[in-house]
């Protein structure tokens, strides 16, 4: 399937599907989080609190920080995750800056 992604998929295998802003997404299973939503066409992760520019994963490493994700409530490197069935996952709570 042709995404609008610039990122190619590299991975085959079982597929799962998880949530992303109340969409359904079919991702690799265990692959990396952030490389996954990245290829499913996902382009903004986050908003920078302050600017509010958009962001995404830049390093994939876990030093950026451009990554993050809301997973249960909770904020999280998307870059440190793997993909598992049933993830329910958003944009972090967009918090007021300047
Ligand atoms: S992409 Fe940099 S911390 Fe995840």
């Amino acid at each position: 399937m042709k995404t609008a992604s610039p990122f190619l998929e590299i991975e085959s295998g079982p597929r799962v599907d998880v949530t992303w802003e109340g969409k359904t997404l079919s991702l690799p299973e265990g692959s990396n989080l952030a490389a996954a939503l990245l290829a499913a066409g996902v382009e903004v992760f986050r908003h920078n609190p302050v600017s509010g520019a958009p962001r995404a994963p830049f390093c994939m490493m876990g030093a950026c920080f451009d990554c993050l994700i809301e997973l249960d409530g909770v904020t999280r490197q998307a870059c440190m995750l793997e993909v598992s069935e049933g993830l329910v996952i958003s944009r972090p709570s967009e918090q007021g800056g300047a």
